[in-house]
């Protein structure tokens, strides 16, 4: 990246005074989605992926539309340009709120980072939202104008986002470059296995969590796809699921499905068979 944004990315991520804000704002955010049933549905579980990075396309574009409209059709353009303004400052609500829902399980560096990211986000709605007022009142021009600002601030929101995507890894599944094996591999004796207490085991340079459950075997990958927790320093329920110690998520042994997030991507689940007394796992699918 260019060594400027480089220096004011660092210099946001530095700047601790931001956990003034953060740390408070984080614990709020965390009590309102603890609920399963709002934090399953801002993460994205029912999704398959993070469902913030889909949401955040709406607004976008739509305000991309409207000032590509003010730029390339003028008055022609000025009834659709205000729907769009109208209507992607409408889609910020759920947008704004699943954003807020992964950040709150952040820390430290990256999460000072997405605090500025939703304030410029933030800034940039009020912009569209007085953008969409004063269009209303037939200033078209003015409109334009705080649309066109709203925009830039919101480009450079999305360079943030994108920062804490690709660079600190949120919303990234941490299992994506394991390389789990195929082939059948002894990982245990049976004997170690006590009921509902996971056992990290190794296969083929995989972590592997082993859990004898109501007379079975399951394994699932061990590092948690949310953001890397050791799955097998988790806690297993009377429903067959196993909690991740770092933020709560929890994924079915039988098949590594999110039952609760925030993890958005399901476990890599593994093939047991006990042969001898041995455990031995392969990666289902594989
Ligand atoms: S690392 Fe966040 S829930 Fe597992």
């Amino acid at each position: 990246m260019p060594k400027q944004i480089e220096h004011v990315i660092r210099d946001i991520e530095d700047r601790s005074a931001l956990d003034a804000v953060a740390g408070p704002a984080a614990s709020l955010v965390n009590r309102v989605t603890k609920p399963t049933v709002v934090k399953n549905a801002l993460s994205g579980g029912w999704l398959g992926h993070a469902l913030h990075p889909v949401l955040t396309d709406v607004p976008i574009g739509a305000w991309g539309m409207a000032t590509l409209l003010d730029v390339t059709a003028g008055e022609r353009g000025a009834r659709a340009a205000r729907t769009l303004v109208g209507f992607g400052v409408l889609a910020v609500v759920p947008t704004a709120a699943s954003g807020a829902s992964d950040w709150a399980d952040t820390y430290g560096p990256t999460q000072r980072v997405g605090l500025v990211h939703g304030a410029l986000n933030g800034a940039a709605t009020v912009l569209q939202a007085a953008s969409w007022v004063v269009r209303v009142t037939g200033r078209r021009r003015a409109g334009a104008v705080l649309s066109g600002v709203g925009l830039g601030l919101m480009g450079a929101s999305a360079y943030l986002g994108g920062h804490l995507s690709y660079v600190n890894g949120v919303g990234v599944s941490h299992t994506a470059f394991e390389e789990p094996t195929g082939k059948w591999t002894d990982v245990a004796a049976l004997t170690a296995l006590e009921e509902n207490k996971p056992l990290r085991v190794d296969a083929g340079g995989v972590p592997v969590v082993l859990v004898r459950h109501d007379g079975t075997v399951k394994a699932l990958s061990a590092t948690c796809t949310h953001a890397g927790g050791p799955l097998d320093e988790g806690e297993v329920d009377a429903d067959g699921c196993i909690h991740c110690p770092w933020h709560g998520s929890a994924f079915r042994l039988s098949d590594g499905e999110v039952t609760r997030g925030p993890a958005s991507v399901a476990q890599p689940d593994w093939d047991v068979k006990i042969s001898q007394d041995r455990v031995l796992v392969r990666a289902a699918n594989a």
